[in-house]
């Protein structure tokens, strides 16, 4: 996919222009990344461009869709409407930008959760929309400095701030990024540990200090 198509232009006309920015900061970022990691670029670059199609979309609408969609709504999407934003936005750019693959769909889908058994694609997908360029959280520049070394070991990290910011907030944690982080976990090893099956093969960085969250963001 160039630069510049016609799925481009179609994400620019649905998008206010920081979040069309943001899209193309994260489908640079993905292509790049898959290319390094072992993912299909072009998926990558698609699932990255089409991915918060949906965030625009106020809670009210992202309820309404996802139940139009015959997408589950659980406990955690009715206090946090906007993680809805990931499933509904795939299934708009399924039904209305002609994305088919499944494999970018469910990137797409997972983006702001994560999930259980991700995909290098997810991988790349979720790290890509944290660490592309605009953003600026604290802890974004650890994140890009892990990014260098190890895709699973940022995608760990990008989840553990999650996690310590929604704890902080007493916030619900969705059951698919628990999922995600149970999976990274278990192939990375815990700290001290390093019992993970990648932890043997992988050679990472070693403990990072403690940075900040992603944010609100998602
Ligand atoms: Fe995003
Ligand atoms: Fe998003």
């Amino acid at each position: 996919m160039g630069e510049e198509t016609a799925l481009c232009a179609r994400v620019r006309a649905a998008l206010p222009p920081e979040r069309y920015l943001h899209s193309l900061g994260t489908m640079r970022l993905a292509r790049e990344l898959a290319l390094s990691y072992g993912a299909d670029p072009e998926e990558a670059a698609v699932a990255g461009l089409v991915h918060d199609l949906a965030r625009p979309l106020p809670a009210p609408r992202l309820l309404k869709a996802a139940a139009d969609f015959g997408i589950l709504i659980g406990q955690v999407e009715r206090a946090l409407p906007v993680l809805l934003h990931a499933p509904v936005g795939a299934e708009l750019a399924r039904r209305h930008l002609g994305v088919s693959s499944p494999a970018v769909l469910r990137a797409v889908s997972l983006h702001a959760t994560l999930g259980p058994d991700p995909s290098r694609l997810d991988q790349v997908v979720y790290i890509a929309d944290k660490a592309e360029p605009s953003r600026s959280f604290p802890g974004v520049e650890e994140l890009r400095a892990l990014l260098r070394a190890s895709l699973e070991r940022a995608v760990l990290r990008a989840l553990e701030m999650t996690l310590f910011c929604l704890l902080e907030r007493r916030s619900p944690i969705h059951p698919a990024t628990l999922e995600g982080w149970n999976w990274l976990v278990a192939r990375l090893g815990s700290k001290g540990g390093g019992t993970g099956d990648a932890a043997r093969d992988e050679a990472g960085p070693g403990e990072v200090p403690g940075g900040g969250a992603p944010g609100a963001e998602v």
